[in-house]
């Protein structure tokens, strides 16, 4: 039965449940066994239940946060009783209080069906090749800020792909930025909130030019700022204006590269996976640092962190003895990363925005002519904050 979950019965949070009335309940030993009429059961632990009892002190009703200090929750807590309400909700009694709480089954359901989990209400990440995704998913930019069906289309790309592009966006400089505060705060580095990149050639070769991006070089595959323990999730390239001859954009699949690296070449995989090295930012007044390995797999290999720019990789952090293997396995990944089999080139034109996983994509550029005007403004987010509002907006839809 499905009806719309009455106000009466709040939740450990602000979310919406749909109620899904509870077809029974029974108490085995420290679990309260919770199933539903098409066969879904949970095995919730008395001391679970205890802490997420909103109706009896666990929960916080104005901010829907837990209020029971661990210290608190002793082992002399148990349930007593646990009973189907009339309309389908769990009501539980616990020992030595006698405290009674009411279950949302809604909320139960979603714990059952593990929609509390981080990669709930997100897209599948799906690696890809030249062969499987030509061209990078492409959405309308002039319908993006008013129209929540493409919103949520190019935001479902960028999770499940590391790569997006808009076309016929404004020219207006301050489009990327309203455009990506609109999925949480924006990443300020040393590079500001937005940043430029342009051509700048008088200052090339100087201590005033800040990067490498500002000049008219090739830059190879490569992720931005692995100098940082959390390098940014997410950049934004914003076109304003492109008289360049060359300078097309090149992005290949990180995710797709380690899964080939590691099946063809396995000790460049485990080279990349277990040598450190320190990456240091040297801009004047500057000092940041990090030691990592080129492939940072994470927790159980999510999220990726891909610590390729050459520009800043700066020590081998490892024994003498595994240098050469070390540089031979970075070559190794770093042609493939530039083959025909991963890269995608296509140019930038004015009113193109290009998005992409800055830990997960490489990143790179053709070199091209000086002499026309190129602009590009560009801006990083987090993982958490592009995830945060995909969920936002997955779970808006999906109840509307
Ligand atoms: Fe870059």
């Amino acid at each position: 039965m499905c009806t719309l979950a009455t106000p009466q019965l709040p939740t450990p949070d602000y979310y919406y449940y749909r109620w899904s009335a509870v077809a029974s309940v029974a108490v085995d030993d420290r679990f309260a066994t919770i199933r539903w009429a098409d066969g879904v059961e949970l095995q919730a632990f008395d001391l679970w239940l205890r802490e997420n009892a909103v109706d009896a002190g666990g929960v916080d009703l104005a901010t829907r946060e837990h209020l029971i200090d661990p210290a608190d929750l002793d082992d002399s807590i148990r349930i007593t009783a646990a009973k189907v309400t009339g309309d389908g909700a769990v009501e539980v009694r616990f020992a030595p209080d006698d405290a009674v709480a009411t279950y949302h089954p809604g909320w139960l359901r979603h714990v059952a069906e593990g929609n509390f989990r981080t990669e709930s209400w997100l897209p599948e990440l799906e690696p890809w090749t030249a062969a499987s995704l030509p061209a990078p998913p492409t959405h309308d930019g002039a319908s993006i800020l008013k129209d929540d069906a493409i919103f949520q289309a190019w935001l479902s790309d960028l999770v499940r792909f590391g790569l997006v592009r808009l076309e016929n966006c404004p020219l207006d400089e301050n489009f990327t930025f309203d455009l990506v505060s609109r999925l949480g705060a924006i990443r300020d580095t040393n590079f500001g909130l937005v940043w430029d990149v342009r051509a700048d050639i008088d200052l090339a070769g100087t201590a005033e030019t800040n990067s490498t991006a500002n000049t008219n070089l090739r830059l190879g595959p490569h992720t931005d700022l692995p100098t940082r323990e959390t390098p940014p999730g997410f950049q934004f390239l914003h076109c304003i204006k492109n008289e360049a001859t060359g300078g097309n954009s090149t992005m290949a699949d990180g995710a797709a590269v380690v899964a080939a690296l590691e099946a063809e070449h396995p000790e460049h995989y485990e080279a990349l996976t277990t040598l450190n090295w320190v990456f240091s930012n040297r801009g004047p007044g500057i000092d940041h640092r990090w030691t990592g390995p080129f492939i940072d797999l994470g927790v159980d290999g999510a999220p990726l962190t891909l610590r390729a720019f050459y520009p800043v990789r700066g020590f081998p952090d490892m024994d003498p003895h595994d240098m050469p293997r070390a540089y031979a396995a970075m070559r190794c990944f770093s042609q493939m990363a530039d083959s025909d089999r991963f890269k995608l080139s296509s140019p930038f034109s004015p009113g193109d925005l290009v998005g992409f996983d800055n830990r997960r994509i490489l990143h790179g550029r053709d070199g091209f002519e000086s002499g026309g005007h190129r602009h590009l403004r560009g801006t990083y987010i987090d993982h958490d904050e592009v995830r945060s509002a995909m969920r936002v907006v997955n779970r808006r839809l999906a109840h509307t």
